[in-house]
């Protein structure tokens, strides 16, 4: 993994396997301080390759301590193979043979938490992407698809829960104590789907009765102390399975689908045929511990999980460039479940506010790359927002272009005819346009050009001929290794509003909304029998991942908030009229003016607040200024400490101006019903706890409702936005220092809860930052090791603590220089991770930009950097 020159591989040089591989017999004999694994290939030339003589290369990492190696039972001598640093090369390789291999590993020593490793008192595997190669010699790619057995030995005292793919099909003892478990996985799968757990697990279950009749049993593995906290991912596992079979037409494979909770995870879930490993935070919920947001989270990752047994395991990708073919399409197959479970506008609002934030600001920065990359050096750094985000967009894109049916018709043919094979971005793409006849050949630029596009538009309203008229310009800036990019089909949803605030009928069948997909650099809309000028309302639910800009009046704006009848676009004009206000007061910090509050805006809050009428999820979605790292994306040159300033500036005049109607807003919104995850219950909780962080912005007023809504609290979400609220008021800090001394009393035993109190600390932006993050780091709630808290400390303070990261003598750049290095030699993805911030040196000015490259340098100028950490590092420089 180190190296000084990581090579780069490359879209244009995939070649088929020379091997494959028919059957993975594996023996995992689990051992104190070693594990020994035997493995037996059943191997098999493969016709399709171009070298019919090709010596047999297998993937293996330099902790792999080889014992043995045979063919056809026979041992190897020392010049049939070749051991290198990642790799065997056996030569002289007939059509047809078992290699078998035996090598010792390390699992207590492995912190990467990639291959096989210690999470506490539990064996597990994570193997995508590559993790396989640490765990025995293999065809480690995916596009080589195996029939699984595996064969568990370890200790029956402490590790009494033996776990792989498929169905247990033998279990017994052995002598000294140990017990076994064979487990067979009937479908075929590539090695990145592999799993294994051993352990001291409890147990909750419950079962799913398929579609077609069938009973499967499901299981969520957790420590004893976290049974009270499952209930919500089995319901949402039960709906997900459900929505899954009405909605794709996708049934359960086989008998049994397993989840266990780990604490150490790089990421949030990995979705293991049969067995998914989660981050204890992506499936544990309960409502004294858990947050709204975090049982959200929860329903959306088991589900996302879940459907990538359809969207990835039964078809799975040919090589990882066609990454986005299943996380792409999966997330949005998640997001359209999370829609129908809950309020649709709402999700589409949040994953249109996270696009815009940070996969716009990932297409902007140095390490901007299509949707289909076609070069990487290390694959784990490209599991990006814009894989994910950008690449659920396009699959909604082509459901927009296709309509309901045709986009069911063609995931039908996707899956049926690409069922147990490895395919690429095209096979999906070439199914949708069969089924549906619509050419889909310039649509496929979404996944080849990078960058965001923009579309400027302008109208034109003649009162004599009673057209009027719509001009969209689109144009996409260059990128790393792009320019000159050629148009998109860029499909724009749109309205027409009138001045009565009813949409007008846009063509002679009267339609109100129509999808117009733009193909061409510059093209003009006519619209006939328009008898007044009407207001555009332009990219209806927000229908590409693009930026759009019209130059609206705010009278225009204020018309689109109350009329549009697109909720998202209602949402997205008064986003619109903050920015400009807030635009105004950046320039004038900048130029050291007074500021002063636009009467408008605060007039629209108002209307917001005094109707009772409206959707109090709504209400709560209008009323965010946007975030400080949006206005940071949207900015030329990001002026911190003016932005923080502007917008703080903004919240406090709305608080002072609108402060009897927050107050009576927050006391209305007293909730009487006993808690629960829903929906409505959610949005009330939302707005009341924004309504609170406005007034925590006057003196002394909020300050007692913060301190009394923490005390009395019966949910985690009220009690941690009354935290959040006091930390981060100047006037509440004793209380603020009681209250944490309470929280981390009170949840001491409690992990996630702790995570969520060393966060609301780290984004806590009252000056000297840095040093309560130095001292936390001190406390035994922090742990280096655990990349959660790596996460919920130094990740939350370098990417969500703007004022106290920029800090102008450079303090947190080098403090996170520290740390980065620190984890290279640790775990070297979440290193990788952590360098992002750092990365937006050239929207800085002086003398943050020279200190942040200063910083940067100073990473890539150390030796044994991991090439996680050196693809991000040198590419941003
Ligand atoms: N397949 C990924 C997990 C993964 C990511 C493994 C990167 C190895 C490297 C999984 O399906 C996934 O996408 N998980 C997401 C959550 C999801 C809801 C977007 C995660 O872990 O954040
Ligand atoms: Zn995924």
């Amino acid at each position: 993994m180190k190296d000084a020159t990581p090579q780069t591989i490359y879209l244009k040089n995939y070649r088929v396997p020379d091997f494959l591989i028919d059957n993975t017999d594996l023996v995992f004999d689990l051992h104190k301080d070693y594990c020994r694994v035997t493995s037996a290939l059943t191997l098999r030339r493969n016709p399709d390759s171009q070298n019919q003589t090709a010596a047999l290369t297998l993937n293996g990492g330099s902790g792999l301590d080889l014992q043995r190696i045979e063919r056809d039972g026979q041992a190897l001598s020392q010049e049939q193979y070749v051991r290198t640093e990642d790799a065997l090369t056996i030569s002289q390789m007939p059509d047809n043979c078992v290699i078998t291999t035996e090598v010792l590993i390390k699992p207590h020593l492995n912190t990467t938490m990639m291959g096989l490793y210690k999470s506490r008192t539990l064996y597990c595997t994570q193997c995508e992407a590559e993790g396989f190669r640490n765990i025995t010699f293999y065809l480690d790619r995916p596009d080589v698809m195996s029939e699984f057995t595996s064969k568990l030995i370890a200790d029956r005292q402490q590790y009494p829960v033996l776990l792989s793919n498929g169905n247990a099909i033998e279990q017994g003892t052995v002598d000294d104590g140990r017990h076994y478990v064979v487990w067979h996985d009937p479908f075929k799968k590539p090695a990145y789907l592999f799993a294994l757990v051993a352990g001291d697990l409890s147990v909750v279950e419950d079962t799913f009765t398929t579609q077609s009749g069938r009973d499967i049993r499901l299981q969520i593995f957790v420590e004893q102390k976290d049974l009270n906290k499952c209930d919500h991912a089995m319901l949402s596992l039960k709906n997900a399975m459900d929505w899954d079979e009405q909605t794709y037409g996708r049934e359960y494979d086989l008998d049994r689908f397993m989840i266990v909770a780990v604490d150490d995870f790089n990421m949030g879930a990995m979705e293991n045929k049969g067995l998914n490993i989660f981050n204890t935070s992506a499936v544990l919920a309960n409502p004294q511990t858990t947050t709204d947001a975090a049982f959200q989270r929860v329903e959306g990752i088991v589900a996302h999980e879940y459907f990538h047994n359809w969207s990835g395991n039964r078809v799975t990708c040919r090589d990882w460039f066609q990454l986005s073919l299943k996380e792409g399409f999966t997330v949005y197959r998640d997001a359209q479940f999370s829609a129908d479970m809950n309020s649709s506008v709402v999700k589409r609002i949040e994953d249109v506010v996270y696009l815009r934030t940070y996969q716009f600001a990932e297409d902007a920065g140095p390490m901007s790359h299509p949707v289909q990359p076609d070069s990487y050096m290390e694959i784990n750094n490209f599991y990006t927002l814009t894989v994910y985000e950008k690449g659920a967009e396009v699959v909604g894109m082509i459901h927009a272009l296709l309509g309901d049916k045709k986009f069911r018709q063609g995931s039908d043919l996707y899956f049926s005819r690409h069922d147990g094979q490895a395919v690429t971005i095209e096979e999906f793409v070439g199914a949708m346009e069969e089924v549906s006849g619509t050419d889909l050949q310039q649509f496929r630029r979404w996944y080849k050009q990078s960058g965001t596009p923009v579309v400027e538009v302008q109208s034109t309203y003649n009162a004599e001929a009673k057209t009027y008229s719509l001009t969209f310009t689109q144009s996409c800036p260059n990128t790393p290794g792009q320019s000159h990019k050629k148009p998109f089909i860029i499909p724009i949803k749109l309205g027409l509003v009138g001045a009565d605030g009813q949409d007008l009928p846009l063509n002679s069948k009267g339609d109100q909304s129509i999808v117009h997909p733009l193909s061409q650099a510059t093209e003009t809309l006519v619209f006939e029998n328009i008898s007044e000028p009407p207001v555009p309302s332009l990219l209806r639910g927000f229908s590409a991942p693009v930026k759009l800009n019209y130059a609206y009046t705010s009278d225009q704006l204020a018309h689109l908030m109350t009329h549009d009848s697109d909720g998202f676009n209602r949402w997205d004009a008064g986003q619109t009229l903050c920015f400009c206000v807030l635009q105004q007061l950046i320039e004038n910090q900048i130029a050291g003016r007074e500021l002063v509050m636009d009467k408008q805006l605060t007039e629209v809050f108002a209307s917001l607040l005094s109707d009772h009428s409206l959707d109090p999820a709504m209400v709560n979605l209008m009323l965010q200024l946007p975030s400080e790292a949006q206005l940071h994306e949207r900015a030329d040159i990001i002026h911190v400490q003016a932005i923080h300033r502007a917008r703080q500036f903004a919240r406090k005049s709305i608080a002072q101006a609108l402060q009897e109607q927050l107050l009576h807003t927050y006391q209305r919104l007293t909730e009487t019903e006993d808690y629960a995850p829903v929906s409505q219950q959610i949005a009330r909780r939302a707005l009341r706890n924004t309504v609170l962080g406005y007034l925590m912005q006057i003196d002394n007023i909020g300050v007692d409702l913060a301190w009394q809504q923490f005390n009395s609290a019966n949910n985690m979400t009220d009690k941690a936005a009354a935290l959040t609220a006091l930390v981060n008021c100047p006037a509440a800090q004793d209380k603020a220092q009681q209250a944490l001394q309470a929280f981390e009393q009170q949840y001491a035993e409690e992990t996630l809860a702790i995570n969520l109190w060393l966060q609301i600390q780290a984004t806590n932006a009252q000056p000297d930052g840095l040093q309560r993050i130095k001292a936390l780091m001190e406390t035994s709630a922090f742990s280096i090791n655990n990349p959660n808290k790596v996460r919920s400390l130094i990740g939350a303070f370098c990417a969500s603590n703007p004022i106290n990261f920029h800090e102008l003598d450079g303090s947190g750049y080098q403090f996170l220089q520290q740390q980065i290095i620190q984890l290279n030699d640790l775990n070297p993805q979440v290193a990788a991770r952590l360098v992002t911030p750092l990365t937006r040196w050239k929207k800085l000015p002086e003398p943050n930009r020279r200190l942040m490259r200063d910083a940067l340098q100073q990473i890539a100028n150390q030796d044994g950097l991991v090439k996680d950490v050196r693809e991000i590092v040198t590419k941003s420089l």
